[in-house]
């Protein structure tokens, strides 16, 4: 059941898209929650201070999920969060903030319920931060919409979300293959020689990745002639090896005359404004630059429509960046700066001076307070950014999945983003930013999947092997052998560090053993995803969403279901010669080392410690079931999976029924009808 209570004028999101399955209700009504504080206005007449706080009683042993997007774990008491979308590559647990807000929490205690925040502005969530047995959640900017829903499972909880806002976005299988990225791939000719060598190894790859250095001049919608001649011949010759070329695209629009984006956006009003209606200015990548109204329908389908010069070029699948939105600086401040910084010229600098001083310039990026600098065109209605901070990624993504579904209306094309909100799962998936290659961000991965996958966001993934930081062998395959479970896998790195492309570190053999097992995986990854898809289910699970009255799996949080048949328990820390597994029932294990080579052994429900060597990676098949295993012999690419010779993975001998999902991997058409019972 879902109860929809409103407060205040609500801004539309577009999240919910029926609004049929929630019974309206009056506040006064409300259950669970005691209102401590409501100071609603509506969105018009807003003051300062028009929060509402909620404050609820969490019992000793409640359990709290949700919130999507966050550098912490699964039971998110005891610590504080904020939904305040932000660029912020320190991923680390005092953060309170990431790049998404996902406004969704469930609390399983003596009352389990879920609850579901629609607003675009800001919220904080103390989870028992100031007093361990208190929820308070303080909603900002008043109007806004909060959604009860009781359910008896956990699972039936996050299925009511997803019925509420609507089904998962699909992307292309070729997406569930490998793709390699790097920020400082320089030009055609070295993703052509990393793409190749990729391929005379024997290691499957289905995506090269193109960040800004393939723009001419940052610009969106270009591409550099000097690094990229004939990019659609380029692009054509990969096309005939699988490979797909993905480019990124930035929130932030050049300003420059003479560009044909720029000076079209400027003429139609396209872009944000400050509050006299004069251009917003911003530093990004290209310096001086523009942001795209994603608030205004108009605006923001006019940059969808865009995306349609990299698809005359034959691209079909994009990643969307820096759109939080993130602001190295405004003109307005970085102006500022300068007069401030030149006052200091010859004076005495004392330790608080020298630190006020270094912090004009140091401290310049990603100010919340300017977010309160510019504004929207919202169907003829000014709105001040702060007040819809956290839509705008997730808009200006939405509108492209949109114009794409548009333009390539056959085809299903790659989208992801960095920034999102709930509502923004239907249109494209997500990647967790800049995390490092750092152990501890190898559980904090596995963890992100559980937490997007309650909210709707099933196509998701880490920079695997790490974005900042150096990476060593070891870490990029232990984190390899856990983003062959996950469908976005990309290996991504920063500029300026070691590369870490998996042919660098001298272990081809185990590097190829675990993306070849990932190939295996795919008509079973694909086949449980769709499923997942098609039924507003979850593709990666926390242990306590499948074995519900079981106390010890309620308080794992470093070990997975994938999918129906699987459990997942990757290791995460550097030097572990294995790891304790929690197996809530009795499981069959496979200790692979390449789809060829593993060994198997039968393990009861229990607390174990299990050997798993560098190049291994443990898969535990739930009892009863079995799932289609690919094979990966003479496979490069997803092209090449030939579901003619599916083999299987087992429980035991005796016969298993399998709902097989399979299609050419493109079409937009996509349905139950197409799922096949087949015997394992
Ligand atoms: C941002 C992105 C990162 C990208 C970089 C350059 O930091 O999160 O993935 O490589 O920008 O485009």
């Amino acid at each position: 059941m879902i109860r929809k209570f409103t407060f205040g004028t609500p801004f539309n999101t577009g999240a919910v898209v029926r609004p049929e399955i929630a019974e309206e209700e009056s506040a006064s009504k409300l259950p669970f929650l005691t209102i401590v504080q409501n100071k609603v206005a509506s969105r018009d007449d807003a003051g300062e201070d028009d929060s509402v706080i909620f404050s609820y009683r969490l019992p000793d042993e409640a359990l709290v999920y949700g919130l999507g997007e966050q550098a912490r774990g699964l039971n998110k008491r005891g610590w504080r969060y904020e939904s305040r979308n932000t660029d912020n590559p320190f991923q680390n647990e005092g953060r309170t903030a990431l790049y998404s807000s996902h406004n969704f929490l469930i609390i399983d205690g003596e009352e389990r319920f879920g609850l579901f925040l629609d607003t675009p502005g800001y919220v904080e969530y103390d989870i028992g931060f100031t007093n361990y047995d208190e929820l308070k959640i303080t909603v900002k900017d008043g109007g806004f919409d909060l959604y009860l829903i009781e359910e008896t499972s956990l699972t039936g909880i996050c299925r009511a979300l997803r019925r509420l806002t609507g089904a998962s976005y699909v992307p292309p299988k070729w997406a569930f293959g490998f793709g390699m990225s790097r920020w400082d791939h320089k030009d055609a000719d070295e993703i052509r020689e990393v793409a190749d060598r990729y391929r005379a190894l024997d290691m499957p790859i289905d995506m090269m990745y193109l960040d800004i250095p393939y723009m001419d001049d940052y610009m969106d919608f270009t591409v550099s002639e000097e690094r990229y001649p004939q990019f659609r011949e380029f692009n054509a010759e990969l096309a005939k090896k699988n490979i797909h070329l993905v480019p990124i695209v930035d929130a932030g629009i050049k300003k420059k005359e003479g560009y044909p984006v720029y000076e079209e956006g400027r003429e139609k009003g396209y872009f944000c404004t400050k509050e006299d209606g004069s251009e917003f200015v911003v530093g990004v990548w290209p310096g001086a630059s523009v942001f795209p109204d994603a608030l205004n329908p108009e605006a923001a389908h006019w940059f969808g429509l865009q995306y349609k010069a990299y698809l005359d070029t034959g691209v079909e699948g994009f990643w969307n960046d820096m759109n939080e939105p993130s602001i190295f600086y405004t003109e307005d401040a970085l102006q500022a700066a300068f007069r401030k910084v030149a006052e200091y010229e010859g004076e005495n600098l004392d330790a608080e001076t020298f630190f006020e001083m270094r912090d004009v310039m140091g401290g310049i990026s990603n100010k919340t307070a300017y977010y309160k600098d510019f504004y929207h065109n919202v169907n003829g209605k000014k709105v001040r950014h702060d007040r819809v901070h956290n839509l705008y990624g997730s808009a200006l993504t939405s509108a492209a999945g949109e114009a794409l579904r548009e333009l390539s209306p056959d085809r299903r094309t790659l989208l992801f983003s960095r920034s999102s909100m709930i509502g923004m799962h239907r249109n494209a998936g997500i990647w967790y930013g800049d995390n490092s290659s750092m152990f501890s961000h190898i559980l904090m991965n596995l963890k992100e999947e559980m937490n997007a996958n309650m909210v709707g966001f099933l196509y998701s993934g880490a920079d695997t092997a790490g974005f900042g930081d150096q990476a060593t062998p070891d870490i990029a395959l232990r984190w390899l052998e856990l983003g062959i479970f996950s469908p976005l896998l990309r290996n991504h790195s920063s500029r300026r560090l070691r590369r870490q492309e998996f042919y660098l570190f001298g272990m081809d053999e185990a590097f190829r053993g675990m993306l070849k097992l990932r190939y295996a995986l795919i008509p079973y990854l694909y086949s449980e995803f769709m499923k997942a898809a098609l039924r507003d289910e979850m593709l990666f699970q926390p242990l306590a969403f499948v074995y519900e009255d079981d106390e010890r799996a309620k308080h794992i949080e470093d070990q997975a279901m994938v999918g129906e048949a699987v459990m997942i328990a990757p290791v995460y820390e550097q030097n572990a010669v294995g790891r304790y597994v929690y197996v809530p029932e009795k499981m069959r294990l496979f200790r692979f080392r390449s789809p060829e080579d593993y060994d198997t052994e039968y393990v009861e429900k229990g607390d174990y410690f299990i050997h798993v060597a560098l190049d291994e990676v443990l898969l535990f098949v739930r009892e009863g079931h079995a799932l289609p295993f690919a094979d990966t012999k003479g496979v490069l690419s997803t092209a090449d999976l030939d579901y003619g010779k599916l083999k299987a993975l087992k429980y035991d001998e005796a016969p298993v029924e399998y709902e097989l999902y399979n299609d050419d991997g493109v079409t937009r058409e996509i349905g139950e009808e197409k799922i096949r019972k087949i015997v394992l």
